[in-house]
């Protein structure tokens, strides 16, 4: 295990973004935000390297990884684009949406970054700070959020050092995240189907597609063996507060992460409350999301209870990201 590593943390000048090229290029692990939530950044050609990202993270070596690249000419290289995953990508990147498609034959990412799939994830981010590093590093980076595997994924640089310090060689602080949720992953198959919902919601998408996005398989117990979206695991996201849904009242010991101008019962004796937006905005609440659960998490509630979101928009993501937080790890 790698702990004991000094963990740099650099503002985000020109200088950081030319160190974090250099790291990665020596083989190294570097945090950096995206719109979405920070990433750990590798060489995603560099078996080693990516071995490390696995064991720094805690993550199952059969949860493949995103790769990042500066831009369409460079996804093309390592994904096959049939013509809706051009219109797809011609419409949103840079920004929250990752594409899985077929890996063409002479990708160059590693077959670990992929757990052996014959398919890729791919994205172009639109941070300033990912763009930058990409640039200088030349290369695909894979990049999962910057967490321990099945906790919250981090908004802020020091959300990272919390989960990572000792584990990685450099973090890269741009500030807090714009989208706060990560990337909606549209699978470009035969009907394209919505393997996660994220950053860019779903009617954006259909919008630009002309149809509706196919689900998934549903998957009861969330372990088969080759899920679509193999990250999707059940419990996922997870604070180690309990987390209880669609909450009408605050119960004794319990925080509350509540939604929207209305007050329900039990709040003024809440253990902690924070409204992820008073004024009833999905776009805001997806920015506060991860952050007010990491810090409800600290309160040391009993539970953390949680007002209905709508669905509309981000509340897809927001939602979905809830659900897992509220089925715990065993
Ligand atoms: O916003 C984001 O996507 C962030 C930032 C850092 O870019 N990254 C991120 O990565 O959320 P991660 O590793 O936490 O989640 C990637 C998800 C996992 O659920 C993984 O299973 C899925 O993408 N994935 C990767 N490759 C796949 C593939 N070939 N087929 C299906 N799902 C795949
Ligand atoms: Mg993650």
């Amino acid at each position: 295990m790698n702990v004991g590593l000094k963990t740099l943390i650099l503002p985000a000048h020109e200088a950081a973004m030319a160190q974090a090229a250099r790291l990665l290029a020596g083989g190294g692990l570097v945090a950096f935000p995206t719109e979405t939530v920070y990433g750990l950044g590798a060489d995603a050609t560099n078996p080693a390297a990516i071995a490390r990202l696995y064991e720094a993270k805690g993550r199952p070596s059969f949860n493949p990884l995103i790769a990042h690249v500066s831009d369409l000419a460079a996804a093309m290289r390592i994904g096959c684009f049939d013509t809706t995953a051009i219109a797809l990508a011609e419409a949103f990147w840079p920004g929250p949406l990752t594409l899985v498609l077929p890996k063409t034959r002479d990708c160059t990412v590693a077959d670990l970054a992929t757990a052996g799939l014959e398919t890729i994830a791919i994205r172009v981010p639109a941070h300033p700070v990912a763009r930058e590093i990409l640039r200088a590093f030349g290369g695909p980076v894979v990049a999962p959020s910057a967490n321990l595997s099945g906790h919250v994924s981090p908004t802020t640089a020091a959300h990272v050092l919390s989960d990572l310090a000792g584990r990685i060689d450099l973090i890269v602080d741009g500030g807090a995240v714009a989208v706060g949720v990560e990337s909606t992953i549209v699978g470009c198959f035969d009907a394209p189907m919505l393997l996660r919902p994220g950053g860019l919601p779903r009617d954006e998408i259909e919008r630009v597609l002309g149809r509706a996005l196919v689900q998934p398989p549903q998957d009861p117990d969330g372990h088969s063996e080759q899920p679509l979206a193999p990250g999707m695991l059940t419990s996922h996201y997870a604070p180690r507060t309990r987390v209880r849904l669609d909450a009408d009242r605050v119960e004794a010991g319990e925080a509350l992460l509540a939604f929207g101008p209305a007050e329900v019962a039990g709040t003024d004796a809440a253990v902690a409350v924070m409204n992820l937006s008073p004024r009833s905005n999905v776009d805001e609440a997806a920015a506060n999301l991860f952050g007010y659960l990491r810090t409800l998490d600290g309160k040391g509630a009993r539970a953390i209870a949680v007002m209905p979101i709508p669905h509309h928009g981000l509340g897809e993501a927001i939602n979905d990201r809830l659900r897992r937080a509220a089925v715990g790890r065993d």
